[in-house]
């Protein structure tokens, strides 16, 4: 039997938008599995904490069987490595973002050089959406709706209630 071919697709998802999950339902199509990885993210401030961000997640991709989420720490390619992943998966929003994730890939690279990177270019409808756009539109009452799956909205205002 030949073992399935796993792809990762790391980030912070501090939430989940509808750009990151259009990439991840084209990479479910194009390999066996894809991990979701949920960074703890130490190099940034959150909003929502670690479990949050991945129940956000799971909920958003229930629908993909070939889906699974996942928390790390550390080294993505550490943890690529570690459930067997040979692919990792980015979008690309902009040239911008080329720049920032040509520099990534080579460093994972060298790092690790059986690990490849595979990018997939963002929806034009997408192109404007960060986590960090959605959190400030959401907090400052705007409307958030056209950016997030309708579970990840509810999951936003709830949280937005109970931290008033
Ligand atoms: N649609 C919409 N938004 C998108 C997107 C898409 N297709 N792709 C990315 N974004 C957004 C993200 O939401 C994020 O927004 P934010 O900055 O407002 O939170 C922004 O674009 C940047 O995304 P990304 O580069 O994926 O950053 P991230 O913080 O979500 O994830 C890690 C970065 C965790 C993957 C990276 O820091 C990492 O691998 N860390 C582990 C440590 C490590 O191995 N370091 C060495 C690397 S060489």
């Amino acid at each position: 039997m030949t073992k399935p071919v796993i792809a990762i697709y790391p980030g912070t998802f501090d939430p989940i938008t509808l750009g990151h999950e259009d990439i991840v339902r084209r990479a479910a199509r194009m390999f066996d599995q894809v991990v979701i990885a949920v960074a703890r993210a130490h190099h940034k401030k959150t909003m929502f904490t670690l479990d949050e961000r991945v129940d956000m997640t799971r909920q958003a991709l229930a629908d993909s069987p070939n889906v699974r989420v996942h928390t790390f720490e550390g080294l993505v390619i550490d943890f690529a490595q570690s459930i067997g992943a040979h692919t990792m998966v980015r979008g690309i929003r902009s040239m911008t973002d080329f720049d920032y994730e040509f520099q990534l890939a080579g460093m994972n690279r060298r790092l690790a050089p059986h690990i490849d990177s595979v990018f997939l270019n963002t929806l034009d409808v997408h192109q404007c959406i960060s986590s960090t756009l959605v959190r400030e539109v959401a907090t400052l009452g705007g409307d958030v709706a056209q950016f997030v799956s309708p579970c990840v909205l509810k999951y936003m205002k709830a949280s937005a209630s109970a931290r008033q």
